[in-house]
């Protein structure tokens, strides 16, 4: 409920991501000028920068309804026929997750977003038949953490692809203090920024770094919500002064202590660290390389003098490093 009182309803409320939102609502006025569904719309970026919200944003300026699935959800043809049967005109399909869309599946999709047309076998054997049904105009809304997991076929559907971009400290910062305000959370402006910088630029970090901040504030405080406040709970929570959590230190330390500094690849650090590779990729890396603490390089994953430096530990020599 914290997070559905937050979060934004309309592009006006939206903050940040200044270039999708420009291009959203240009593209959203566009259609409601000639009366049309939006083009099909792919978002794509790391976990927790919004791209649900976004999804939601879609169908209210565009005054439409939204149906919810997403990738794994969806394990037959049938699955996603029932979906799309079920739209009205101009509504919103959106499929979170999907990248991870079974084949079978993606094959229905195909004609589905083209020709708004529903392409699928029933039974089996002698007694199968294909049925063809048209369908509604609507939107496909298809949410995923990296677009270079989509087979090119899907990608090529989407009319609009949209990239989100980690936060800058400022919008966090308006972000802490919108949400603060909603709740009748007592916070200054440092204490907003406190929390923003130390948020890998995220809001649903950041939001929920603020309700831990608030407990702390509450109990070993006057409920204010001040800079000290902010550091010393962030702190205790094992955030570290650049926001790098326990997990993202974990991953650094161990390419730095166990593999001097890399190369190492994906499958080796996973299991260096027992955690799924996915999660590394989607997860902890691209903070950590949009903050230049790792570069990928064709032999694999290593750390920059940024993150030696970091952990006050000696730059090794030997290491071909930029700048
Ligand atoms: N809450 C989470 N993300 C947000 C955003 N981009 N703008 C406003 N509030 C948010």
């Amino acid at each position: 409920q914290f997070d559905r009182a937050i979060r934004p309803l309309s592009l006006e409320e939206y903050i940040g991501q200044p270039v999708v939102r420009d291009q959203m609502g240009l593209f959203m006025q566009a259609a409601r000028q000639r009366n049309e569904a939006l083009d099909h719309t792919l978002i794509f970026g790391p976990p927790g920068l919004g791209k649900t919200t976004l999804a939601n944003i879609i169908a209210t300026e565009m005054g439409v309804s939204l149906k919810s699935t997403s990738g794994p959800v969806l394990e037959r043809a049938g699955d996603l026929a029932a979906l799309l049967t079920n739209l009205n005109e101009g509504d919103v399909l959106f499929i979170d997750e999907i990248h991870r869309l079974p084949p079978v599946v993606e094959e229905v999709l195909y004609p589905a977003m083209e020709d708004f047309q529903l392409d699928i076998m029933i039974g089996e054997g002698p007694a199968a038949r294909s049925i063809k049904l048209d369908l509604p105009p609507f939107t496909l809304v298809g949410a995923t953490t990296r677009a270079g997991m989509l087979t090119n076929p899907l990608r090529d559907r989407f009319g609009i692809v949209q990239r989100l971009e980690f936060y800058s400290h400022g919008d966090l910062s308006r972000i802490v203090e919108r949400a603060a305000g909603i709740l009748g959370m007592p916070i200054d402006p440092e204490g907003a920024f406190e929390i923003a910088r130390r948020s890998r630029g995220t809001p649903r970090i950041a939001n929920r770094l603020l309700r831990r901040v608030r407990d702390f504030a509450q109990v070993r405080g006057t409920g204010e919500i001040s800079r000290a406040i902010a550091d010393q709970a962030l702190n205790m929570l094992d955030v570290d002064e650049l926001g790098l959590d326990h997990q993202d230190r974990r991953l650094l330390l161990t390419m730095m202590e166990k593999f001097d500094g890399g190369p190492v690849g994906l499958d080796n650090l996973a299991a260096a660290i027992s955690e799924e590779r996915h999660t590394i990729e989607d997860v902890l890396e691209p903070y950590l390389i949009q903050q230049g603490y790792i570069m990928r390089t064709p032999r694999g994953r290593v750390v920059t003098r940024h993150a030696w430096l970091h952990f006050g530990l000696p730059v090794p020599r030997d290491q071909n490093q930029p700048d």
